[in-house]
C-alpha cells in the first residue's frame, strides 16, 4: 500500500541526491517538485485508524467526510531522461544505470535494446533512463548517389524532443575517415561536397542542433544538457594532450595540456543559444585522466588493440554523473 510513492520518491531522490558509501553527493532536488498529480488506487499511504494520535482537526474520514478520492493522488515528478550521442554518451549512460542500481539494489530493472535505442527501466519506480545512439545528431540519408550527411536536418528530434531531461554529446565520429566514415557526401542547404574541414562541419551540425533546441524546447518542461568533449589519449588525435598514449598509464597527468579545439567550438555554439543549455564542462578535468581508459583491457582484452577513447567503469564517467546531478 502506497509503496509506489516511496519508490518514486526514492528513485527520484536517489537520482538527485544519491548516497554512496554514506556520502551525500548533491542536495539540489528542485526537479522533483515539477510534475503532475496522477490518480493511483494504491493510495492513501495509510489508513487513518492505523495512526492513533492524529489530531481531530485533521481526521476527515472519522469526521464523516463522504468522499475519498482526495486521498488517491500521487505526485509524479518528471522522470524520462535520455542520453543522445555516440559511445561516450553510452559510457556515461551506463555509469548512471550502475550508480542507480547500486543505490537501490533490491529494485527490479529491465534493460532492453531495440535498434539504436537502449532503455533501462525501474518498473516499480516508473523511471526510464534511455540512450539513443546517434553519433552525428544530424541526419545521414541513403540516396542513389550514396550516403549523404545532411548538415541541415535533424530528424531524430522526433525521438528525443519531448524528454524531460536530455543530455547530448557528439564529437568523436566527426574525425573518422576511410572505412569508418559512414557517409559519402556532405549536403548543407544547396551545397554538396565530398568533404570539408571537420571542425567546420562539426560546428555546422551543432548549429543545426542548437537551432532546433532554440525553436522547439520549452524550458519549463525540459532540461537540456550537453556533455563536453571527452578527450582522447591516443597519440595523434586532435586534442590529445602531449600526444601521449594511454597504454600502461597509472598516474594522472599534472597538466591538462591546453584547451581542446572541439570543446572551444562547442562552447561557442552553446554560448550563442537562446534557450538555457547546461554544458557539462568535463573536458579539462578528463584531460588529466590518461590513467582512466581501457587501453588493452577493453573488448575482451585483445592485446592488439588499445582503447584510449572510452573510459573504464567504475571510473571517470561516474564523476561526470556526480557533476551532472549537482547541476540538476
Ligand atoms: C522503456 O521500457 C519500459 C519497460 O519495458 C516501457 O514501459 C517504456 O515504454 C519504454 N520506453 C521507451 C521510450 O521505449
Ligand atoms: C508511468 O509513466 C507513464 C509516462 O509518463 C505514465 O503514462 C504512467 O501513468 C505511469 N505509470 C505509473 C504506474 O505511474
Ligand atoms: C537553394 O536553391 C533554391 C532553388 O534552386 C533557391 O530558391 C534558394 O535561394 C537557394 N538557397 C540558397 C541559400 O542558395
Ligand atoms: C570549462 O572549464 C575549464 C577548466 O576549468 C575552463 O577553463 C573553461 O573556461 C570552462 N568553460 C566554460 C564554458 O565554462
Ligand atoms: C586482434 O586480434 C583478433 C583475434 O586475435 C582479431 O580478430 C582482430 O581482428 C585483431 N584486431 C586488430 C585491430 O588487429
Amino acid at each position: 500500500m502506497g509503496s509506489s510513492f516511496f519508490a518514486t520518491f526514492l528513485v527520484i531522490f536517489s537520482l538527485l541526491n544519491y548516497n554512496i558509501n554514506g556520502k551525500v553527493i548533491s542536495q539540489k532536488g528542485c526537479d522533483i517538485f515539477q510534475g503532475k498529480w496522477v490518480y493511483d488506487n494504491s493510495y492513501p499511504l495509510y489508513n487513518t485508524k492505523m495512526c492513533p494520535f492524529i489530531e481531530n482537526m485533521f481526521e476527515c474520514q472519522e469526521n464523516s467526510r463522504p468522499d475519498k478520492d482526495y486521498m488517491k493522488y500521487r505526485w509524479q515528478p518528471r522522470k524520462k531522461l535520455m542520453f543522445v550521442g555516440d559511445s561516450l554518451s553510452l559510457n556515461q549512460w551506463q555509469s548512471l544505470t550502475c550508480l542507480l542500481h547500486v543505490a537501490v539494489p533490491q529494485a527490479k530493472y529491465i534493460s532492453k535494446r531495440t535498434g539504436a535505442l537502449s532503455n533501462f527501466t525501474f518498473p516499480a519506480y516508473n523511471v526510464s533512463l534511455l540512450f539513443l545512439r546517434d553519433a552525428f545528431l544530424v541526419d545521414i540519408v541513403h540516396e542513389r548517389r550514396g550516403r549523404v550527411l545532411r548538415l541541415d536536418s535533424i530528424s531524430t528530434s522526433k525521438i528525443w524532443g519531448r524528454m524531460d531531461i536530455m543530455i547530448f554529446d557528439s564529437w568523436h565520429w566527426w574525425l573518422h575517415t576511410g572505412r569508418k566514415q559512414p557517409w559519402d557526401l556532405i549536403v548543407d542547404g544547396n551545397t554538396t561536397t565530398k568533404d570539408m574541414n571537420r571542425m567546420v562541419v562539426y560546428e555546422k551540425a551543432l548549429n543545426t542542433w542548437a537551432k532546433w533546441i532554440d525553436s522547439n524546447v520549452n524550458p519549463t518542461k525540459s532540461k537540456v544538457f550537453f556533455q563536453g568533449v571527452s578527450p582522447d589519449h591516443a597519440s595523434g588525435q586532435i586534442g590529445a594532450p602531449f600526444n601521449k598514449n594511454c597504454d600502461g598509464q597509472t598516474k594522472l597527468l599534472g597538466n591538462p595540456g591546453g584547451p581542446h579545439p572541439a570543446e572551444l567550438v562547442l562552447e561557442k555554439v552553446v554560448e550563442k543559444m537562446v534557450k538555457p543549455v547546461y554544458l557539462l564542462n568535463i573536458t579539462t578535468l578528463s584531460q588529466l585522466r590518461i590513467d582512466g581508459h581501457p587501453s588493452v583491457y577493453g573488448n575482451g582484452h585483445q592485446h592488439n588493440y588499445s582503447d584510449c577513447t572510452h573510459w573504464c567503469l567504475a571510473g571517470v564517467p561516474d564523476i561526470w554523473n556526480e557533476l551532472f546531478y549537482a547541476a540538476l
